[in-house]
């Protein structure tokens, strides 16, 4: 580092330290063998093409999944996922952060199978210390068996952004002023799994798996972290680290600016079909409070 504080020029030492926070928080986009393992399913899950693919498969057996090798503590994720074809009723494709534990954290994608033709849902939830009860669901506007499409979490102090082909969908706001926890003090690893759930995930359970379709198949590539990674108690973008010095990157302090608040509030107006926040029957002794919070931003 040496040569960093050396500089005389303040120009090169603002690029330099740019440099070397973008060197440490950016994960190099997508190799799957780098940083993914496999945890589960007994060969379902593949990698293929020297670490540019990822497959997971479900049989009437064995579902599969696979886990990140690191873990994050705040961090834009991108991964693109191309789900499960045809009569894929259900199977459940669940894409999430977690942290361990009975307090755990979790920033849940759950992709909802369903009839050749009928729409996926989309279910999103937030879990914090432990708590969730925060789902909210959506349809897509286009197919997401036909093609690869990205779903990104972007987590930051301020807030939780779910998006998908560049389109926020859904914002989690830290509410911790009006006394809501807040995911930011448990390292999360990104979690992926294809599973039977045909109990409760396609019309409430009434549609059951059709195992003649089997096997299920699910594809990842182009996964991209630009992140804070936690190692040994540590994270690459702590206050005692060299790399907190400015610039930090934008999405550390990134909010939805007007033009994303207005392509949300598209996405929830025209393809949201569940939202906790407007389940007054669900919570008959009111609202959770950060569903009725005004915020300033
Ligand atoms: C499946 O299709 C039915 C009929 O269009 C719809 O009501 C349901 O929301 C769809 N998705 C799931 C996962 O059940």
């Amino acid at each position: 580092m040496a040569p960093i504080y050396s500089s005389s020029s303040a120009v090169s030492t603002s690029l330099l330290i740019s440099v070397v926070v973008s060197f440490l928080m950016a994960a190099s986009a997508g190799n799957f063998y780098q940083d993914f393992d496999i945890t589960w399913g007994d060969g379902r899950a593949k990698i293929l093409n020297n670490g540019e693919f990822l497959t997971l498969s479900l049989d009437k057996t064995s579902g599969s999944g696979f886990q990140s090798k690191n873990e994050y503590l705040f961090g834009k994720i991108d991964m693109q996922l191309k789900l499960v074809p045809g009569n894929s009723a259900g199977t459940v494709t669940a894409y999430y952060l977690s942290s361990q534990g009975p307090t755990h954290d979790e920033i849940d994608f759950e992709f909802l199978g369903n009839l050749s033709g009928d729409p996926y849902i989309l279910h999103t939830n937030v879990f914090s210390q432990g708590k969730g009860n925060r789902e909210q669901q959506f349809y897509l506007w286009f197919d997401p068996t036909a093609d690869f499409h990205t779903y990104s979490i972007l987590w930051n102090p301020q807030s939780i952004i779910f998006s998908v082909d560049g389109t926020p969908i859904r914002e989690f706001k830290n509410s911790e002023s009006i006394g809501v926890p807040y995911p930011k003090n448990q390292p999360m690893r990104i979690y992926s799994s294809l599973w039977n759930a045909d109990d409760w995930a396609t019309r409430g359970g009434l549609i059951k798996t059709d195992w003649t379709q089997a096997p299920f198949t699910a594809s990842y590539r182009n996964f991209n972290a630009d992140a804070c990674i936690w190692s040994s108690g540590a994270s690459s973008c702590s206050s005692n680290s060299p790399t907190s010095i400015s610039p930090s990157p934008d999405w550390y302090s990134q909010e939805l600016d007007s033009t994303s608040q207005g392509r949300m509030k598209w996405v929830q107006k025209n393809y949201m079909i569940y939202n906790y926040c407007t389940d007054t029957k669900r919570f008959p002794q009111g609202l959770p409070p950060e569903c009725t919070a005004t915020t300033t931003s």
